[in-house]
């Protein structure tokens, strides 16, 4: 399948620094919480794993984690930056992997970024494919509320220090697309399109791809989602579901104690 967009290849070598406030150690704190239903070193798959940000963490922790993206500038900058990390190019709706995985993630919006319905479906059919019986499924999509509070408006500067960015978010609402254009300092624009899907779109996706729901959440204190919620994470697990489903009252409170005790515990 052609890419829909390939700014991220142009963005790579800026993406980690642009990203410096992005609270990755919540996304953590949830893959580590989810550990007690996992086996010993499970193994994990990063769907649209970026520059490999969490793939790092994850194997620092003892996971045997892999990473692809369909870009291959963000995979190579990963790869390169981050002393050979396995992080391979890959489209999410053709995955070339088997059943062999007990853990897939797919976070910070990678889902909202296909652009039709079918794509979506095909992305979580893959990841209830590389699943084993019993293995668990982590993503997130963002709201229509974190397009409109957190994306949309005039023109802004951010300075990092080490390089200066405009940004500029428009949003169509009949098609629900968000248009964000980002350009740096040095003259380089990019273009980013993303799509907000109603919950009934993944809850559909979830189901056919033969996934067990376990929850859906407010990301920022996994919460129960409400209209402010601007994004929204989605733990499935592939059935048998039985033995995750006994434990998960408790693995849910320890998540949300540990997102509770982060520092910043917001976006
Ligand atoms: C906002 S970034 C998130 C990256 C990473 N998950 C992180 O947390 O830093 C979205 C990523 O989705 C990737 N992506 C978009 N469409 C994809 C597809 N069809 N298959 C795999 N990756 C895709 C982009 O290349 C980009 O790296």
């Amino acid at each position: 399948m052609p890419p829909e967009d390939n700014a991220f290849d142009g963005l790579a070598r800026y993406y980690d620094t642009i990203m410096e406030f992005v609270n990755y150690d919540r996304w953590q704190g949830v893959c580590e919480g989810l550990e007690t239903l996992l086996p010993p070193h499970p193994v994990h798959v990063d769907f649209a794993c970026g520059t490999g940000v969490l793939v790092e963490k994850m194997r620092r922790r003892g996971f045997r984690t892999v990473g692809f993206d369909l870009s291959r500038g963000m995979a190579a900058l990963g790869r390169n930056r981050r002393n050979g990390l396995p992080l391979c190019c890959a489209d999410m709706r053709a995955v070339p992997f088997g059943p062999t995985t007990d853990f897939v993630t797919c976070l910070f919006d990678s889902l909202n970024f296909l652009l039709d319905e079918a794509s979506v479906r095909a992305a979580v059919a893959e990841m209830a494919r590389v699943l084993k019986p019993g293995g668990l499924l982590l993503f997130d999509v963002v709201t229509e509320t974190m397009i409109l509070e957190h994306f949309v408006g005039p023109e802004w500067e951010e300075n990092n220090g080490k390089f200066r960015l405009r940004w500029k978010t428009e949003y169509d609402r009949r098609e629900q697309v968000a248009y964000t254009r980002l350009r740096v300092n040095t003259g380089q624009a990019y273009e980013f399109r993303e799509r907000v899907y109603p919950n009934s779109v993944i809850d559909a996706a979830i189901a056919d791809a033969g996934l067990h729901l376990l929850g859906q959440y407010d990301a920022e204190r996994w919460r129960a989602v409400t209209p402010k919620t601007a994004r929204i994470d989605y733990l499935a697990v592939k059935p048998p579901a039985d033995a995750a489903a006994i434990r998960y009252p408790e693995v849910e409170a320890d998540i949300r104690r540990r997102i509770a005790a982060l520092p910043d515990a917001g976006d």
